[in-house]
């Protein structure tokens, strides 16, 4: 083995699953673009998804159809890396019969994956974050890597989606007796960027624009502002709508239909 570790200089496209029906369809559905890098293992070349499910048979069953299965090395030796895009090449570790510490495991670190996604690094660098660059998560904890579209929980997308905040979020969960239909419609993600966001509490807008996104209305005149059928020029500026005594329980409430506590 040459001192430096050899780089695998490889593209990678996401190509649609079956490349006849993709033919068939519009273009535009193909994704085909080149991202960063793969994961390395020293010595070790590409086998391709189906040799994983040899023995990974529960894993492998349920990655067909995720986004990640759908990755493939670009050029002559064109093969499936599915697998391997996230664990790295794989041919030692199978020529061993399996065993640890001949792939890579992303369970520790975040990094494997801003191999890729090298945003997403800038995202959780921002200063409200979820705690993955402080070690205390990590993007398991919301994305299930081996399944789907790759967010953690059942049934509907969105639904999924709330549904895996309010695992560790249970405060925000209701039932409320006055619901704010926002939450249980439109998820969590309306108002709140998961990664994570210059706003406290990770908020997508820090101040009426975050809730004006549903509840603008048009305006009757020149010096009034009318949320909800009232005028609320004199209220905007004692603060934002849930601090200034408003409507502090945005997420719901037991007592008031206006949601203020
Ligand atoms: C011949 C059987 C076999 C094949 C083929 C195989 N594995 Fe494994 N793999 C194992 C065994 C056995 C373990 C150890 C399981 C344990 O002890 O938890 C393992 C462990 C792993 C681990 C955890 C490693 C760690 O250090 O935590 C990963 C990731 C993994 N395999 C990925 C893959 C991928 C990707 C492929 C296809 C390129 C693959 N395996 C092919 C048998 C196999
Ligand atoms: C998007 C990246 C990604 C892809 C693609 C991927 N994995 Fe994983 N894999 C992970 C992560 C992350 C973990 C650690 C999960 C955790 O946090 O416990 C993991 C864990 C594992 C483990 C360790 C045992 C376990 O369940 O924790 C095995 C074995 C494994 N993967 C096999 C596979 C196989 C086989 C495939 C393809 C069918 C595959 N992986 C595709 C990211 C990926
Ligand atoms: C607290 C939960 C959470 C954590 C932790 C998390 N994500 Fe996400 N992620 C989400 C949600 C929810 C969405 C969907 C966002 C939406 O619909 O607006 C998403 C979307 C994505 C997307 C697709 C859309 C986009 O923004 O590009 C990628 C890629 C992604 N996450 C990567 C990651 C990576 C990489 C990590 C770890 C470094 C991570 N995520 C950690 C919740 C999380
Ligand atoms: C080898 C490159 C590569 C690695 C490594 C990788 N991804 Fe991805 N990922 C992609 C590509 C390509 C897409 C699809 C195109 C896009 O949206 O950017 C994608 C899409 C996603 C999505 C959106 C899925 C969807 O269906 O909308 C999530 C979430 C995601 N990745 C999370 C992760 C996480 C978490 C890890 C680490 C465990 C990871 N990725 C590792 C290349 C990678
Ligand atoms: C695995 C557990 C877990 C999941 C899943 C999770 N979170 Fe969190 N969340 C945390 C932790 C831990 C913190 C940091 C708490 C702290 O710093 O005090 C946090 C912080 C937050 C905060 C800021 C709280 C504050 O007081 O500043 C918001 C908002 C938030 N999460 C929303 C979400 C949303 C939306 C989702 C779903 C997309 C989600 N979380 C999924 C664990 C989780
Ligand atoms: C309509 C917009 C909106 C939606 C939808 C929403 N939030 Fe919030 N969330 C807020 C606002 C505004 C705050 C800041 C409250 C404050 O500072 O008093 C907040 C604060 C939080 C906090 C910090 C604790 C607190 O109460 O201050 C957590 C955790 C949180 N939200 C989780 C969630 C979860 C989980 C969901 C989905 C079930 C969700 N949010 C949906 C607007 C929203
Ligand atoms: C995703 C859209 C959406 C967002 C964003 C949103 N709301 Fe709502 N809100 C609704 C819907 C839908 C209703 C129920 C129908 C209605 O009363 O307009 C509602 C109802 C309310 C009510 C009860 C009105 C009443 O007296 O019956 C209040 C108060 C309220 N929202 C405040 C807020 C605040 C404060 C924010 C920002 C933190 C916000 N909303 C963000 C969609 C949204």
């Amino acid at each position: 083995m040459t001192a430096k570790t050899k780089r695998y200089r490889l593209k990678i496209a996401l190509v649609s699953g079956a490349v006849a029906w993709a033919a068939a369809v519009i273009s535009c559905t193909t994704v085909s673009r080149t991202v960063v890098a793969p994961p390395e293992v020293a010595g070790a070349t590409y086998v391709g998804s189906d040799d994983c499910a040899i023995c990974h048979e529960a894993i492998a069953t349920k990655f067909v159809g995720s986004t990640h299965a759908k990755l493939k090395v670009d050029g002559g030796n064109a093969s499936e890396i599915g697998c391997e895009s996230c664990h790295g090449p794989g041919s030692i570790h199978v020529q061993n019969g399996g065993g640890l510490f001949s792939m890579i495991n992303p369970a520790e670190t975040p990094d494997t994956c801003f191999q890729c996604h090298l945003d997403k690094r800038g995202e959780f660098s921002l200063p409200n974050t979820h705690p993955v660059l402080a070690g205390d998560m990590t993007c398991s904890a919301c994305h299930d890597p081996h399944e789907g579209s790759a967010s953690v929980g059942t049934g509907a997308p969105l639904a999924g989606v709330s549904a895996s905040c309010l695992e560790c979020h249970s405060a925000q969960r209701g039932p409320y007796v006055f619901e704010h239909e926002a939450v249980a419609r439109d998820g969590c993600t309306m108002c709140h960027s998961p990664h994570g966001s210059v706003n406290q509490k990770m908020l997508k807008a820090r101040n009426a624009s975050l809730c004006l996104q549903c509840h603008f209305q048009e305006q009757t005149g020149p010096s009034t502002i009318s949320i909800g059928g009232r005028d609320h020029s004199g209220f905007l500026n004692r603060g934002t709508c849930w601090s200034a005594g408003c409507h502090e329980a945005v997420h719901g409430s037991h007592v008031n239909s206006s949601l203020r506590f």
